[in-house]
């Protein structure tokens, strides 16, 4: 097979970095040199910071100071930075050579290919948004593939690796590949033998639809979500009580197996209790936001206990949701962190209007599954005990339900 993919696929490219003539990318091949080699100087730290010379910004990297222009796209010669690292003279040498760092003629070279390609300047990754890519047409088949749509992109990247699909899996070992794959369970003997004994070209279809339509495949898919949103069936610290927040885990459950849209999910989570006539489901969707841990400690101090709470629920919806670890921010601001102090306070404050996040007794008012993000008059409603809360009629619900 090595060879007859070898002959198929006689273009091979290395995705880990630019080959020879392949297009340079500034993330993957530019940032990792300026970084280690230039930021120490030119980054972001205003009091270390030499020749009043940025190259960690775009605006910087490209900007004109008296005729002098670090990065000009598609020259050269006429870009300050790569005379510098390029230079014969060692006074004029960057890095300094008493920093005891140096560039590699292979990223000098980088450096200069990235330039005339045009130096195009990338935002962290994270910030870049995702891309539809270009379907990979017109590829040979090998070993029977592709069949179907998505293999397209996975033959693409195994022929940039050199390697060959593997071999179609036996009935058997297949059937259990696929159970444990979308229901966490091995497949039960009587299983394994009817799918064994079935010809049909649509077996494995079947076999694949039966395994979606399974309750259980809602309960294994919801497992890495139940982690992420930090579930537990106790309040955690020292006495460690009982909490009815299955309510909420079977819900999760509930709406894998129901294929709900993430938007929706999404929605419902964070503030179902802000739609139009919320439905009890939705209201029970938001104990996301009370998953945190409960401190039932006679002598906590209240204001302190919130001020964890609501952060927990910051940082917890900053890493499922927008997929940024915000919680450095908490303290102090960073130079290399995208979200600011500031910014992270602005979030807590969101939170901080959260139905029930004031209440004052933190070990008792503890009563159910629900916490939306809530409106302000809710919350202030709840806080004057003017009105009961829709956590408390939620909860009455489920009550008589259970
Ligand atoms: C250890 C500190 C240090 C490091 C690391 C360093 N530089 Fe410099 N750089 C300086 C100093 C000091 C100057 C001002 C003196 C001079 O012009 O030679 C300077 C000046 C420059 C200038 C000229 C700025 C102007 O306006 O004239 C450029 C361009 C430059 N550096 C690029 C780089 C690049 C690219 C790197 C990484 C490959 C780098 N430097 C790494 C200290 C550093
Ligand atoms: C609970 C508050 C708090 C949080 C959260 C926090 N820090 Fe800090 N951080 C501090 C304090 C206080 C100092 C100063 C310590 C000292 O000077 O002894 C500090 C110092 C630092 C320093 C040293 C700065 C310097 O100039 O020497 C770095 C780097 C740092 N923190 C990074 C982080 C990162 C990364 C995170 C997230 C993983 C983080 N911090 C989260 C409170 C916090």
């Amino acid at each position: 097979m090595a060879t007859l993919l070898a002959g198929l696929f006689p273009f091979v490219c290395n995705p880990a970095h630019a080959v020879d003539g392949g297009p340079v990318e500034f993330n993957r091949d530019i940032r990792p040199i300026l970084s280690d080699n230039c930021y120490q100087c030119h980054g972001p730290d205003a009091n270390k910071r030499k020749a009043k010379l940025r190259l960690d910004t775009e605006a910087d990297a490209f900007r004109d100071e008296a005729g002098v222009r670090p990065f000009v796209a598609g020259k050269p010669s006429e870009s300050e930075a790569y005379r510098r690292i390029t230079t014969a003279d060692a006074d004029d040498l960057m890095p300094p050579p008493d920093s005891g760092r140096a560039l590699t003629d292979s990223e000098k070279e980088l450096v200069r290919r990235w330039i005339e390609q045009g130096a195009k300047w990338q935002n962290h990754w994270a910030f870049i948004p995702a891309k539809r890519p270009g379907f990979p047409l017109g590829q040979a088949r090998a070993g029977g593939w592709p069949l179907n749509v998505i293999d397209h992109f996975i033959l693409d990247r195994l022929r940039a690796g050199q390697l060959a699909p593997s071999p179609v899996a036996g009935r058997r070992t297949l059937i259990r590949r696929a159970t444990l794959d979308l229901t966490g369970l091995p497949p039960t003997p009587a299983e394994i033998e009817a799918f064994a004994a079935d010809s049909s070209p649509r077996a494995y279809e079947r076999l694949v639809n039966r395994l979606l339509a399974s309750p259980r495949y809602g309960e294994h898919m919801a497992q890495a979500w139940l982690d992420a949103a930090r579930y537990a069936d106790t309040n955690g610290f020292q006495a460690d009580r009982t909490r009815n927040q299955w309510h909420w885990r079977d819900w999760v459950v509930d709406a894998l197996n129901r294929n709900m849209p993430f938007d929706q999910f999404t929605i419902e989570q964070l503030a179902g209790d802000l739609l139009p006539k919320p439905s009890l489901g939705q209201l029970i969707a938001t104990g996301f936001n009370r998953n945190h841990m409960l401190n039932g400690e006679g002598g906590a101090i209240a204001a302190e206990t919130q001020v964890e709470y609501v952060v927990d629920r910051v940082e917890t919806t900053g890493t499922v949701w927008l997929g940024l670890t915000v919680g450095c921010a908490r303290c102090h601001d960073h130079k290399y962190d995208p979200i600011s102090q500031n910014e992270f306070y602005r979030f807590v404050c969101l939170f901080q209007r959260t139905a029930g996040a004031r209440r004052r007794r933190h070990g008792a008012h503890y009563q159910g599954a629900h916490a939306g993000t809530g409106g302000q008059d809710q919350a202030t409603r709840d806080h004057a005990g003017r009105a009961p809360s829709r956590a408390q009629s939620a909860l009455g619900q489920v009550r008589r339900r259970a």
